[in-house]
């Protein structure tokens, strides 16, 4: 890489990246939860250019959420408490994958359980209906009915169990962890020794805001979950450490990237690939302007390939 120059255009620049065994013909991807289950988004950007749709967390089964009010901007971000609500695999499999698949969409499914066995089964019903899913992205921020309520992502051994679990669904899976946590590194060496072909840095923060005026959180379920650029140099420093104490696990960087330098800062930090969440409730075309910013970037920085960037901030 050289200095700065507006003025450089690189002869040709290879936007490709690899996260595991995947190859990617973009960086960035939608965050799971933050571009809805299916082509919703479709109207205000080229889904099919992005690195992949990360659809929102999906369980075996329906599940209605958390009572409302869900959302609340915060200083810099944003406090949700959606709960997980979503359709189930099967109904998501039948009424959203096809539009995903005929619009040329590279789609990686999240998943979410409140058991082990919750997770093992929505993995199979992906290997039996998910058909054209390019990997499984397992969102372990979640509570372990069986373990105090512990969450999954919290904890090394039970989280490579949830790994395991999921192995039945024959595809790659990327583990969603938490930064709620000073075991990120242990967490993260657990699941990779389980199959995790990389991990996915990070999902929100534990968070909450009072509304005065009635004494109570503001949210109906109390506490939730912060994201948006507060965020971000939470995730950057989550990366750089995981990606110092494991340099052979790739990391798909999210948290607060809301333009092409953000971006930029997460796979210097050792991302490979990026996802892109709340920014997409600023302007829905995030995504995509942050993909055509990265490349700007990068030709105005004579770099030749997108995947050159990773890691190049560690000494
Ligand atoms: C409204 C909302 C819903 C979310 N739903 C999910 C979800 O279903 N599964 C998941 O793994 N992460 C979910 N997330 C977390 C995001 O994918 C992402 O990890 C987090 O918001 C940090 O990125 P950001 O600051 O770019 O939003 C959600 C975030 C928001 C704001």
């Amino acid at each position: 890489m050289s200095s700065p120059d507006p003025d450089a255009r690189a002869a040709d620049l290879d936007c490709t990246v690899a996260v595991g065994s995947l190859s990617l013909r973009s960086a960035v991807m939608t965050a799971s939860g933050t571009a809805g289950h299916g082509t919703e988004f479709g109207d205000f950007m080229d889904l099919s250019a992005l690195g992949a749709m990360v659809v929102k967390s999906l369980a075996a089964q329906p599940w209605e959420g958390n009572p409302t009010p869900r959302l609340r901007p915060t200083a810099k971000g944003m406090l949700n408490s959606i709960g997980l609500q979503g359709p189930g695999v099967m109904a998501w499999s039948r009424d959203q994958l096809p539009g995903l698949m005929a619009a040329g969409v590279t789609t990686v499914v999240s998943i979410w359980g409140r058991t082990v066995e919750e997770y093992r089964e929505a993995a199979e019903l992906i290997a039996e209906h998910g058909h054209g899913v390019v990997a499984i992205e397992v969102n372990l921020s979640c509570p372990n009915l069986e373990g105090g309520r512990h969450l999954f992502a919290h904890d090394p051994e039970l989280a490579a169990e949830v790994i395991r679990a999921t192995d039945v669904a024959g595809l790659p899976r990327w583990a969603k962890l938490s930064a709620n946590t000073d075991r990120l590194v242990d967490v993260s060496a657990a699941v990779a020794t389980a199959g995790a072909e990389a991990v996915t840095l990070i999902n929100t923060l534990l968070a909450m805001v009072i509304d005065t005026e009635r004494a109570q959180p503001a949210l109906g379920a109390g506490g939730g979950g912060l994201s948006g650029p507060a965020i971000h140099p939470v995730a950057v420093r989550a990366v750089y450490e995981v990606h110092a104490a494991l340099p052979d696990l790739p990391i798909v960087g999210v948290g607060g990237i809301d333009s092409a330098e953000t971006a930029v800062e997460m796979l210097m930090a050792g991302a490979s690939a990026v996802q892109v969440g709340t920014a997409t409730f600023r302007d829905p075309a995030a995504p995509e302007k942050i993909r055509l910013g990265l490349e700007q970037w990068c030709r105005s920085h004579d770099v030749h390939a997108v995947a050159e960037l990773k890691g190049i901030a560690h000494v």
